[in-house]
């Protein structure tokens, strides 16, 4: 004869129950908890540790918003020498030819953007045109000339990271040819100079996650300067992502060459347009033009 076992139906059923009940009375608490618990760790330090990162990390973007982004000065612009016509040495005005010279209200975004006024590839535009846009300068003595202008865009004090993340790095002070140390590794606490060249440590992100953090997409002119790391900040760029209509770009100090340069845009869909050469090394530049 068949001795019945106690049946463990019931008993599974209620645990279920219990624990559906459960989660119901405690899961709002603990999913703050969590929450808090992860804005806990979100700060620079952990954002910069890590190897994988998206550029749209909501953490990253709130340090960003919060820490980076200053926002549009009300003042009066405040320029230093008396303002001429337009200070760009012909990359401004090759991309108003392409977008039509009297394009107003456009959105641009400019890196080195130095301070803000010295052969400014955007100032024209932003005076004269309506035009907004972010100004991203990472030396720290540019930046504060920078703020002093009282410009009526978005600025941010920091590198653009050749890396899909975010890091520090260590940055050369040298006003109009500053840029990402090719050595990371000898200049930390390193003194100043004899000829008056600094090292600093400078937070970089990626492009897009300033982007991500002004919630701007749509881009008419990126003027990128910074002295040889231009290729590799163009290519943490997530192209299906951002709509950037021109670009001017120097390729006279990037180690790749402007030959590849030049291929790599091709291959997202722009054309050179035209090329900026000044007879005293002032501007080395491709004016890329996206193929609608
Ligand atoms: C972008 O959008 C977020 C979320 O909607 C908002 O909190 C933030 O202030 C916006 N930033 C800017 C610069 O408009």
């Amino acid at each position: 004869m068949m001795r019945r076992r106690p049946s463990t139906i019931p008993l599974i059923a209620m645990i279920i129950c219990l624990t559906i009940v459960m989660f119901f009375i405690y899961s709002p608490a603990a999913m703050i908890d969590s929450y808090q618990g992860l804005m806990a760790d979100c700060d620079l330090e952990s954002v910069n540790s890590l190897a994988k990162l998206e550029q749209d990390d909501p953490c990253l973007l709130s340090l960003i918003r919060d820490r980076y982004l200053h926002r549009p000065s009300e003042k009066k612009l405040n320029l230093d020498a008396p303002i001429v016509d337009n200070p760009s040495m012909g990359q401004s005005q090759s991309i108003l030819d392409i977008l039509g010279k009297n394009k107003e209200n456009g959105f641009f975004i400019e890196c080195g953007a130095l301070d803000g006024q010295v052969r400014s590839n955007t100032l024209f535009m932003e005076q004269h045109l309506g035009w907004q846009g972010v100004l991203i300068e990472a030396d720290p003595k540019n930046y504060k000339k920078l703020l002093e202008k009282n410009r009526r865009s978005w600025s941010v004090p920091a590198c653009l990271s050749t890396s899909p993340t975010p890091k520090t790095v260590v940055f050369k002070q040298a006003f109009n040819m500053g840029r990402i140390s090719s050595n990371q590794e000898s200049h930390q606490n390193k003194r100043p100079d004899a000829d008056d060249i600094n090292y600093v440590q400078v937070q970089c992100f990626p492009l897009f996650s300033i982007l991500s953090a002004l919630n701007k997409t749509q881009i008419d002119y990126f003027s990128l300067d910074i002295e040889g790391d231009e290729l590799q900040v163009l290519k943490t760029v997530p192209w299906n992502r951002v709509d950037i209509k021109t670009l001017s770009v120097e390729f006279i100090h990037g180690r790749e060459g402007k030959e590849q340069l030049k291929t790599y845009m091709e291959q997202q869909g722009y054309q050179v347009v035209k090329t900026i050469t000044h007879w005293n090394m002032l501007a080395n530049d491709f004016i890329f033009k996206k193929i609608s």
